[in-house]
Parts: C-alpha cells; structure tokens; sequence
C-alpha cells in the first residue's frame, strides 16, 4: 500500500513547564511561550511543579494576563520539581494521559539537561512534540553559548566578590569563595575574570594545590588581597576544603571563606537573560507550528538555533579555554 507522506497534526495547545533548578529568566520565557502561542491562536496549560504536576494532573490554562508582570521576577511562577514518578515508564504514561485529558498535543519545557532527558524519553516513548528551552544558572549545556539564568547568576556572584574584595584588602586579607554551578565552571570562570580574582578553580581543569600555592606565593609579593574563586564542582572540593590544604602548607596567610549559594539562584534577571528567553520562546512556540519535535532552542553566535536533543543531551560543554588564560594574563 502507498502511504501519502503525512504532514504534522497541527499544534493547538501547548503545555508548559519548568523543571530542575529555577533560574532568573524563566518567567520570562513562561510569558514569551504563553504570550506567542496567543498571538498564534493556540491553546496554553501552565503545568506546576515540573514533571510531577504533569504525572498527577496539577495543570491550568494561562491566558495573555496570566504572564503579565512576570517578565522582571525570579523564580519560577510554575515552581519547580524534580520527580521520581516521570522517571517510569507508568508515572509518562500517566502524564500522556493528563495531556489528552486537557487536550494538549505539544509541550515546552524549561530547564537543564536532565529536562530535556527526560522529554526525549517522552517523545520516544508517546510521541509527543517537545521543545526545550534552557533554564540553569550553571550554562553547562552543549547547542547554546548561554542558558537562561547564567548571565543574571554571575551578575549577582560578580557583585558580591566585589564586595569581599572591599573588605579583603583593608584586612590584607585570602579569600577562597565558592560559587555554584554543579560540575560546571563556567559561574566560576565568568565571574572571576569579571571580578578580577587572582585564581579560579574549576573542574573541567585539573590545577591542583601545588599550581595554587604558585600563584598565591606570586601574589603575596605585591598584592594587599587574594581572592581566589572556587567551583562547588572542583575536584579539590569546596571553599572549605581548599582553603583547609592552603592553610595546612601556608599557616600565615589570614584566610576567610564565603559559600554564596543559593542567592546566585534569586534575583530580577538582567537585560540578557529576558532577551534570550524571549527570543527562546517564541522560537519554541513557531517551532512547534513548523512540525518541530525533540528540539532545543538555543543560541550559538549571536543566532537562535534549535539543535536535537540527542546532540546536546549528556554532552559535556567545553570551557571557554581562552578566558583561563586571560585570567592568567590579567591577574599578574
Ligand atoms: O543546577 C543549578 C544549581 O543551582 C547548581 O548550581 C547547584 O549545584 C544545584 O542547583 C543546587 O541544587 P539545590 O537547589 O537542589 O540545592
């Protein structure tokens, strides 16, 4: 039998979520999502919680005015989760049938990697059209130069180290702070450079105390402050830890520790981060309507792009290796 090339069911309602960690930018992307399925004519479900509201049924329509006012808050109006029932293949079913339920043929989803995991799985397994859209402040997802959060996160943890520097060279003072970002330096890095820190440690390089211990010896020489900022995710361990093996080789230096935590998290998202989720997802919705499934937006080079899950799912994303070595440059 000759089967007639099928053409995509058209998209009429949208469901939409956040996943994982919040990060500064989602909301704005929540009202760019419900603003431009409006605009299109289509349907829009807030689903809370993440995965889980969509498991046990805690979804509700989002008209226009639904987003108003949004677009400048952190956090996530959605909220967010991360659920063990989507995890099996019984808690997907439940949520294949909580979308026929309300009718809902295609879902965006807002978060990191195992978000969009989680949606491939999904998609495979019911077929249902999923966009992604990147949420995390750790920006450590492969198809995107930055995910929505980063820009406001390092903002914030910049802000701060300057000032600890305020105070750290009135006190002659070592500093070791420790930022976010899970396995991820790129928070680390960013604000480093950015904030003129004498030495980062991250995990996608291997430095080890020694190679500190250099750079501190140098700059004791000339400088009335040290600030070295550590990756949560270093293999040296934390600001504690570091600050520990500096002081166990070095009992002279006056040391302190700051672990910013979850302020990195809170907070109005910068101009960059609201233009990336605007940007993100208006491409998701006029993804969607093209017949687009399984994709995620992002943004390499200044263009918004949608890449396949399988390609960034998993995937490592590469340090900018040359802001290391201005950093070397920068903080002799
Ligand atoms: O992925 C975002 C992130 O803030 C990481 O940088 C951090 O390691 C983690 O989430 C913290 O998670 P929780 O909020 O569950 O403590």
């Amino acid at each position: 039998m000759n089967m007639a090339p099928t053409t995509p069911a058209p998209v009429g309602h949208i469901g939409i979520l956040t996943s994982g960690g919040d990060a500064p930018g989602m909301n704005a992307a929540i009202r760019a999502v419900v603003r431009t399925a409006h605009y299109y004519g289509m349907q829009v479900s807030g689903i809370m919680e993440g995965y889980k509201g969509l498991v046990q049924d805690a979804i509700r329509p989002l008209g226009v005015r639904d987003v108003s006012n949004i677009i400048q808050r952190g956090g996530t109006i959605l909220r967010s989760a991360r659920s063990k029932a989507f995890l099996t293949a019984e808690g997907r079913a439940a949520a294949k049938r909580n979308m026929e339920l309300h009718g809902m043929d295609a879902l965006v989803v807002i978060g990191g990697d195992g978000t969009f995991k989680g949606a491939s799985v999904f998609h495979q397994e019911h077929g249902v059209p999923v966009i992604g859209i990147t949420g995390t402040i750790d920006n450590d997802i492969n198809g995107t130069d930055t995910t929505i959060g980063f820009d406001t996160a390092t903002n914030t943890a910049m802000e701060l180290v300057d000032r600890i520097r305020d105070t750290a060279s009135s006190h002659d003072r070592l500093f070791f702070v420790e930022v976010m970002g899970r396995t991820a330096g790129a928070i680390a890095l960013h604000c480093g450079v950015a904030a003129g820190a004498e030495f980062v440690m991250v995990p996608e390089r291997k430095q080890g105390i020694d190679e500190l211990i250099g750079a501190l010896e140098r700059a004791a020489k000339t400088k009335s402050s040290v600030i070295v900022i550590v990756a949560e995710g270093d293999e040296e361990g934390g600001a504690y830890d570091v600050a520990r093996k500096v002081k166990a080789r070095f009992s002279h230096y006056d040391t302190r520790v700051s672990v910013l935590g979850h302020v990195q998290r809170g907070g109005n998202p910068t101009v960059a981060d609201r233009l990336l989720a605007s940007r993100s997802g208006v491409m998701a919705v006029e993804a969607l309507r093209a017949g687009g499934k399984n994709l995620m937006v992002g943004q390499l080079n200044g263009t918004m792009m949608l890449t396949p899950f399988e390609e960034v799912i998993g995937k490592a994303k590469p340090l900018e290796a040359d802001l290391l070595r201005i950093l070397g440059i920068l903080s002799i």
